[in-house]
């Protein structure tokens, strides 16, 4: 299959790439503004390899992005491209709405154009993958868990961004018929993962001997 993958530069992004294209054998095409959370070293094991090609591209640039699907043709969209960071999104809301919104409608802008353009099986495969998280879904009460009839309750300009993308996403399937999935995955953690992350963070900090900063009351839970 071909792949049109955005934000595979980071942290996801880079082991979903290797692993499409490495294990699975699939042609993919990384979509990526190389803003400061990418890292396309990630991606060396794919140098001239004919399977793989990086662009260097903003998703919220409509002409580019409509330009690489018309180039690439893609059976299938994975979008990941997004800022992700919360405590970036405090201080700074204007670029998660940018990227997060703005960009998501501008890829399923781009996806629409090209799916119109298939027909018979090419266009009944076709499909778009919107990559967002459980933090749509807010807090969780002691022992409960989220499923996908939960209430959307975002409570940070990132998660509130995320959901609004959610929200395209869906409504693109339901007026266009877009073939759009979903995703509200939890907390991922493992190589590559950058350090202002939890994880890292506090593995870091605590190798270094210094505090280990916890939101809130650290008795949130999802
Ligand atoms: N990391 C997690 O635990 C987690 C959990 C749930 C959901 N998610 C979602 O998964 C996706 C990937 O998360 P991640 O942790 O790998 O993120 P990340 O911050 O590590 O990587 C994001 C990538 O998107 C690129 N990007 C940012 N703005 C862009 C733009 N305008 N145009 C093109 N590329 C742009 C960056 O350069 C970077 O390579 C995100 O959509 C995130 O919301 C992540």
């Amino acid at each position: 299959m071909r792949i049109l993958v955005t934000g595979g530069c980071g942290f996801i992004g880079s082991a979903l790439v290797l692993h499409l294209v490495q294990d699975l054998g699939h042609e993919v095409l990384t979509l990526d503004a190389l803003t400061y959370a990418a890292n396309p070293i990630s991606l060396d094991p794919l140098k001239g390899d004919p399977r793989h090609r990086l662009e260097q591209a903003d998703i919220c640039d409509p002409a580019r992005v409509h330009a690489l699907y018309a180039d690439f043709k893609p059976d299938a969209v994975m979008h990941l491209a997004a800022e992700s960071h919360v405590d970036r999104s405090i201080t700074d809301p204007g670029a998660f709405v940018r990227t997060n919104v703005i960009g998501t409608q501008v890829m399923l802008d781009g996806a629409r154009t090209h799916w119109e353009s298939l027909d018979g099986e090419a266009k009944a495969t076709f499909r778009f993958l919107h990559v967002s998280t459980d933090e749509v879904y807010g807090s969780l009460p002691p022992d409960a868990f989220f499923t996908e009839e939960s209430r959307y309750d975002p409570r940070s300009p990132y998660s509130a961004s995320k959901a609004a993308s959610d929200h395209l996403a869906r409504s693109w399937h339901e007026t266009y018929g877009l073939p759009v999935l979903v995703t509200n995955c939890s907390n991922n953690y493992g190589p590559r993962h950058f350090p202002e992350k939890l994880i890292p963070l506090m593995i870091l900090a605590a190798l270094e001997g210094k505090p280990l900063p916890v939101y809130g009351d650290g008795l949130n839970e999802r």
